[in-house]
């Protein structure tokens, strides 16, 4: 139940603007309030001709892995993507504010993507590495030159769990230790080697050896964490938890940091390790950022212990947070190894690790292949997606529309009190959804799912995320624009007030 607290601070207030229409075909009107108007878009894809929603269904049912995850009631079946749109079956659009879970960099079907694909599939899919082709050298050089330091070997692979993999892997054999450290609530893979990583009961199986060699050290997490105050993160918004740090002194990253170092004391054999990991935002857990400073002290202090620290940057890479290309830059440190995925290819299978020469000179003690990492389309992609990136300024954008949203997003939490936490930077954003602001409680999960399958109703997808799922993530293609963001937060906010108004 949503609390009483909760329902009497809140009030419905009519916000939004009258339109005849919110979809190509019209949506189910919510609560029968005038609908709120979608930006519109030129582009009309082609009908849909596919099997049938029942036929699908079917399918789905007789011949897929059971556990697919299916989001809503109702699941979507897409068939097209223009930019930061997507369409159903039925000819709906929606705004995509979770590009195919923080993977579609530049847009779907960015043209320019499009066309690099096209003109490598007529000349050359495939060879393997065991023949040279030119388009893996090209790459190479122009995705080595966004790093710092002497972060220039590049790996390719095809996923985040393989780059994380790989990069375990790596750390291991160079420092000859076997303890990898990792936050909770971190979120770094499925394969079984990453899973033992991945610090979500709901994500792990109980399997033997998952966690061979690795340890779970506590998170620092300025809003649900033990520690944390109002000058905590990197972000235009801060949490609702006060405290009287001076802006350079975090004592909550002092705080968690000598956690940390009792894990050295206590847990690590003569305290050697081999890697500790981070994600430079926590996604799949929810956009937790870390206390300004705190990485960059635990890196050294792993170094210092004859470790490697790894940089998981497949969700915060590629100019996603707004003011550095990479996530690892605003925390002022360089890590050892960088893993990325995800927003590298904009939805083509793609990821790379990158590190330095004498690092990856450690898998030299054994044959090490990989089939289709870097192949010519994957290479003649990750090379349209930084020019695009280059072109269209995504970055700067990610900045600009990414501070906007946070703002509008801002304001939305001075009128709900059930919107806990809005916290992120640039197009990295997470909206936390409690049920009592002062015990920071989950919202329970039939409101989140209300909330969040209402917003869909009227157009806007957001991902939801953390462990109690009660997190909007919402980390769309980088070309949004302002009135893409406007639309986004008033349909949340209908949504917001429409599940309220269902309590009372
Ligand atoms: C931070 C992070 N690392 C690694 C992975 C694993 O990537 P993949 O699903 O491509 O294996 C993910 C996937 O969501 C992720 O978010």
């Amino acid at each position: 139940m949503m609390s009483k607290r909760l329902l009497a601070a809140q009030t419905t207030r009519k916000l939004i603007r009258t339109s005849s229409t919110l979809h190509s075909k019209a949506a189910p009107a919510v609560m029968s309030q005038p609908q709120i108007e979608m930006p519109e878009c030129e582009h009309r894809p082609a009908a849909y001709n596919g099997p049938s929603y029942e036929q699908i269904l079917e399918t789905r049912k007789n011949h897929l892995t059971p556990n697919l995850v299916a989001h809503f009631k109702k699941p979507l079946v897409i068939h097209a993507g223009h930019m930061q749109w997507l369409y159903d079956h039925e000819g709906r659009r929606y705004l995509d504010m979770f590009g195919g879970i923080v993977t579609v960099s530049v847009g779907h079907c960015h043209p320019k993507v499009n066309q690099a694909l096209s003109e490598q599939i007529s000349k050359l899919w495939h060879t393997t590495n065991i023949y040279m082709h030119p388009k893996i050298h090209e790459y190479a050089e122009r995705l080595a030159a966004k790093f710092p330091g002497n972060l220039k070997a590049v790996c390719f692979v095809n996923s985040g769990s393989e780059a994380n993999d790989l990069a375990m892997l790596m750390a291991r054999l160079h420092t000859g230790n076997q303890d990898i450290l990792t936050f909770r609530n971190a979120y770094h893979g499925m394969s079984p080697y990453t899973m033992g990583l991945t610090a979500h009961s709901t994500w792990r199986y109980p399997l033997p050896g998952v966690n061979n060699g690795i340890l779970h050290v506590m998170n620092p997490d300025p809003y649900q964490g033990i520690w944390g105050g109002s000058a905590c993160r990197d972000s235009p918004v801060q949490t609702t938890r006060s405290c009287s740090c001076a802006p350079d002194n975090c004592q909550a990253g002092t705080n968690y940091y000598n956690e940390l170092e009792q894990t050295f004391k206590y847990s690590l054999p003569r305290g050697k390790v081999a890697a500790m990991f981070a994600e430079s935002i926590q996604g799949v857990g929810g956009t937790v950022q870390f206390p300004k400073g705190y990485l960059k002290r635990a890196a050294a202090l792993v170094r210092a212990n004859g470790g490697l620290f790894v940089a998981d940057e497949v969700q915060t890479g590629f100019g996603r947070t707004g003011d550095h290309f990479w996530g690892f830059e605003a925390h002022d440190y360089t890590p050892d190894i960088v893993t990325m995925a995800k927003g590298i290819g904009n939805g083509f299978p793609l990821a790379a690790v990158v590190t330095t020469p004498e690092i990856a000179a450690s898998l030299g003690m054994a044959l090490h292949f990989n089939t289709y990492g870097g192949n010519p389309m994957a290479s003649a992609v990750g090379m349209a997606v930084l020019d695009v990136i280059e072109e269209e300024q995504l970055q700067l954008n990610s900045l600009e529309v990414g501070n906007y949203f946070l703002k509008c997003l801002e304001e939305l939490q001075q009128r709900f009190e059930l919107i806990g936490d809005v916290r992120g930077k640039g197009l990295m954003i997470g909206v936390e959804l409690v049920n009592d602001r002062e015990t920071r409680a989950p919202l329970a999960a039939p409101h989140v799912l209300d909330i969040w399958e209402t917003c869909k109703d009227m157009g806007v997808l957001f991902g939801r995320g953390g462990l109690n799922g009660n997190v909007l993530r919402i980390k769309p293609p980088m070309c949004i624009n302002r009135t893409d963001v406007r639309f986004a937060v008033d349909v949340l906010g209908r949504a917001i007030a429409d599940t309220l108004a269902k309590q009372k």
